[in-house]
């Protein structure tokens, strides 16, 4: 699927993918979303502009999306009451049990197994923040606020150099790793991709706002406490500061982007829209379940 949809997003001559071709594997149809996905970020030096609407493409996208959702929805485990949702909320992310691979960086992963690590993260941290910034139209005045503002942290505070996309360019950059936008799209396994569509798929359908927003609140309250072990770790390896500045800036920034999170944005989204309560938990238990599982393949992989 991933060649057949490639060549025609190359060549423009997507009237061919008329009959959807199949998909060889869970691989090769993540693998064809994230490309279909990314022509709405940056795009391909070799794909031209206006295939970003195709209506071949789209519909392509449309059919993967659909079997995605069903597959994130099929791992769902039942939904908390939505009685006093935030404190429910903050225990359903701290009673969520998986592997830590900041724990396996802290004490015991070689400079290789970082290296690696690094690489994968690449997907997201190049372009960290985005796919946050397509529901904010879609919001009322006020959960936008909130999402601004912690989006305005993300994106630096107005200064280029500390956008959180570049902390981690320097990062790579002083580590001796490439950090061309996308350079190691090759390298990563399912669960990357997995990860990166699950975001873009909540952001950019209206009707998933919640599930993103969801995916965010969990995202920042798992974040702040495994960056901290990041960084201990990465020290202990000898990396860079820089790269070290990257996790050391997420410890203090998402204490106060989780709160931000599940209070000010998803506790008001739902005050006002009560109905979109179960979408809440389906972001945010597909951000731990995908972690998770990105996790459960490393540490497997590197203990053998
Ligand atoms: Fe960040
Ligand atoms: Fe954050």
């Amino acid at each position: 699927m991933s060649e057949a949809v490639f060549s025609a997003m190359c060549s423009g001559e997507t009237q061919y993918l008329a009959e959807a071709p199949a998909s060889g594997s869970a691989e090769d149809a993540q693998l064809t979303l994230w490309a279909l996905y990314e022509q709405h970020y940056r795009g391909f030096e070799d794909v031209a502009g206006e295939l970003e609407w195709d209506p071949q493409l789209i519909s392509v996208r449309r059919g993967l999306e659909q079997e995605f959702e069903a597959t994130l929805r099929s791992r769902m485990p039942s939904v908390p009451d939505p009685e006093g949702f935030e404190e429910t909320f903050f225990e359903f992310v701290a009673g969520h049990d998986g592997p830590s691979l900041a724990a396996h960086v802290h004490r015991k992963a070689t400079e290789e197994q970082v290296r690696e690590l690094l690489r994968h993260r690449t997907v997201y941290h190049l372009k960290e923040a985005d796919h946050t910034t397509w529901v904010i139209p879609r919001l009322s005045d006020q959960v936008k606020a909130a999402v601004m503002e912690l989006q305005f942290d993300e994106y630096g505070n107005g200064d280029p150099n500390r956008l959180h996309a570049h902390l981690f360019v320097r990062g790579l950059q002083d580590s001796g790793l490439n950090s061309e936008y996308g350079a190691y799209i090759n390298e990563a396994p399912l669960e990357v991709l997995e990860e990166n569509n699950a975001m873009s798929l909540f952001g950019l359908n209206r009707r998933l706002r919640a599930a993103s927003l969801g995916f965010l609140a969990a995202f920042e309250a798992t974040s702040s406490a495994p960056s901290r072990r990041m960084a201990q770790g990465l020290q202990r390896l000898g990396f860079p500061d820089s790269m070290i500045e990257y996790y050391t800036e997420h410890v203090e920034a998402d204490a106060v982007h989780e709160q931000l999170a599940v209070r000010t944005i998803c506790g008001a989204l739902l005050e006002e829209e009560p109905a979109l309560h179960d979408d809440i938990y389906l972001g945010a238990f597909s951000a731990m379940d995908l972690a998770d599982r990105y996790a459960h393949r490393m540490l497997a992989q590197w203990a053998a």
